[in-house]
């Protein structure tokens, strides 16, 4: 089946610091507009170097557009629609570390601008965290396989909007918290009016857990969907990190804590530590592919099956 979703006028990868003056892209990569010329943002393959002012302004119009679409578009059954969707499993049959050579590709295909490729991003934060914590092979793992969700741009994957798959998530079916950027836009989102949602828990109670809150819909919610459903024997903590890694409101701003259990408050210390290997393992330079290979391959033997159902 496949899904129609209008498509933004965005060209933009997963936005990680959006205020910051030099802004930081999760290893997001570019995917042209498919009726019109791609009008590159001046920004260079790490997404801190501007050529000009201009440039610098355009670039945040387009982050704030992109938060505008996420923003009006992301509600509560619209999340349930895609978790449906998605639950199925059945877009494509692949083991890992194809999936990981199939982003590759996008990023050689599309993005003349990024001189490193999708699977540098995996890689270098894989490492990074392999050699400060040697003994935590799951988490090594983790880290190669954080993004993969970001397949959701590619057509044979519904080729969803750029506000379904990257951008920084949140909670639906509660009120809407301050700490999230942009938040001025949640005004013309549906369940903004809706009283059930509009309440500091909503419809949840306080220390829930976050397994029974609905996030906004992404790359991290659909890989944690893949690894689960394919009975991935990694730990709690590994998919926490995958589900929750663009939950920015509440490891950056501390927001929606509330509704997390104790299982939860363990599984961030996790997430903490993930985080900055994550946003700051951006290299020149560049992990040699067939060095690693085999030992990235022995990780995926021992927690995932051969083939995946996507
Ligand atoms: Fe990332
Ligand atoms: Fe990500």
């Amino acid at each position: 089946m496949t899904i129609l979703i209008p498509q933004p006028e965005l060209s933009e990868g997963h936005i990680d610091d959006y205020d910051a003056k030099e802004l930081v892209l999760d290893g997001g990569f570019v995917v042209p507009n498919k009726t019109e010329a791609f009008d590159a943002p001046e920004i260079n393959s790490f997404g801190n170097s501007f050529r000009d002012y201009n440039a610098e302004s355009e670039r945040q119009k387009t982050v704030e557009e992109f938060y505008r679409q996420q923003h009006i578009n992301q509600t509560y059954d619209y999340v349930m629609k895609m978790r449906e969707e998605y639950g199925k499993l059945d877009k494509a049959v692949m083991s890992i570390w194809e999936c990981c050579e199939l982003l590759n590709d996008v990023v050689d295909d599309s993005d003349p601008d990024l001189d490193e490729p999708q699977i540098q991003h995996l890689l270098q934060s894989a490492e990074a965290i392999r050699k400060d914590y040697p003994n935590e092979d799951w988490l090594h793992l983790t880290a190669l396989i954080h993004d993969l969700g970001k397949v959701l741009l590619l057509p044979q994957f519904g080729q969803l909007p750029q506000w379904a798959v990257v951008g920084d998530t949140f909670p639906l079916g509660c009120a809407f918290d301050e700490s999230n950027v942009h938040h001025k836009y949640f005004t013309d989102n549906p369940d903004f009016k809706n009283p059930a949602y509009s309440t500091k828990n909503g419809i949840y109670e306080e220390g829930c857990g976050l397994d029974n809150v609905v996030i906004s819909w992404g790359h991290d919610d659909y890989m944690y969907l893949v690894a689960k459903e394919n009975g991935t024997t990694l730990p709690h903590a590994a998919l926490f990190i995958i589900r929750y890694h663009s939950l920015y409101p509440l490891h950056k701003a501390g927001a929606y804590k509330h509704l997390m259990n104790e299982e939860d408050e363990e599984d961030l210390k996790w997430l903490n530590i993930f985080n900055k290997y994550d946003l700051y393992s951006k290299s020149k330079v560049l992990v040699d592919v067939d060095e690693v290979k085999p030992y990235y391959q022995s990780l995926i033997k021992k927690y995932f099956t051969e083939k995946l159902r996507w």
